[in-house]
């Protein structure tokens, strides 16, 4: 990942979240994190649409390591003995509400950015339970998210790389999820009680969170300036590359990517292979 584990860790100070006495709270948490494993079926839709080989395989492993999450959050509710329940309606937004349209937007926007956010959020589950049993499933699940994120930074850059223009369309959708994101913490600071010693940090994580997001899209070459370097013209004209893209999605339907099926015979994986079996066969001959 570009980000290290250390640089995406907020120092709780030592605080810690008591299974038993913060149990409603807990149960809350995960069931918001429940909600956006579930959303782990939409693997089917970009599996459906993925430009290559590698990314074909890679979103039909997702799907699996989605779903044996799902389990593992289910898990976490019966051991705090607590019920599965709806997800908060931001979150619904944020994971499923704003489907977009194209692969390039997806690994950026869901898997570095999206996936991100949820990796420190679990991060800070792990750093601040009371509870081994917990931990420990979650852990198992942290390093299969950072390799869901790894792909979306990987598959972001190499975007960039061959289409610049690019850019400007997914600062846009950045600076309406970073939005979302702000708001999901205004709801959660008027819910909270602020006397608790995890609860009550959590604006500053939040902020914290925001920055690794910051420090992930100029990484990755989305943003070439801190977002509070951005002009409003600069601001604006991103939106306007975001919002104007939702309106020519009409028109982009009639000329879809062409998809694997098509276009299997000329990927690089499998170029890469033929060439190199070429190779050798022309090596036995000589
Ligand atoms: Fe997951
Ligand atoms: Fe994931």
């Amino acid at each position: 990942m570009l980000l290290s584990r250390e640089e995406m860790t907020f120092d709780f100070g030592g605080a810690r979240l008591d299974p038993r006495k913060d149990k409603a709270l807990l149960g809350w948490m995960m069931n918001q994190f429940l909600y956006g494993e579930v959303t782990g079926i939409q693997c089917g839709h970009w599996l459906y649409q993925a430009p290559d080989l590698e990314a074909a395989r890679f979103f039909s492993r997702q799907a699996v390591e989605e779903f044996q999450h799902v389990d593992n959050f289910l898990r976490i509710l019966e051991l705090l003995n607590e019920t599965p329940q709806k997800a908060h309606g931001m979150v619904r937004f944020l994971t499923s509400g704003m489907m977009p349209r194209t692969f390039e937007e997806h690994v950026c926007l869901e898997m570095a950015q999206g996936e991100g956010f949820v990796l420190a959020a679990l991060y800070a589950v792990i750093d601040t339970i009371d509870r081994p049993a917990i931990r420990d499933i979650l852990v198992r699940a942290v390093r299969q998210e950072e390799r869901h994120v790894d792909f979306g930074e990987r598959r972001t850059v190499a975007a960039l790389a061959s289409r610049p223009g690019l850019r400007r369309k997914l600062l846009g959708l950045s600076l309406v999820s970073n939005w979302g994101v702000r708001k999901l913490g205004a709801f959660m600071r008027t819910r909270l009680p602020s006397e608790h010693p995890v609860l009550k940090q959590l604006p500053a994580f939040l902020e914290f969170t925001v920055a690794t997001g910051e420090k992930r899209l100029l990484r990755m070459g989305v943003l070439d300036r801190p977002f509070a370097q951005l002009s409003l013209s600069t601001r604006m004209s991103a939106l306007g590359a975001a919002y104007l893209g939702t309106l020519a999605g009409p028109l982009r339907r009639l000329r879809r990517p062409k998809r694997l099926t098509e276009t299997y015979l000329q990927d690089p994986q499998l170029q890469s292979r033929a060439d190199a079996a070429e190779q050798e066969r022309l090596r036995v001959v000589q």
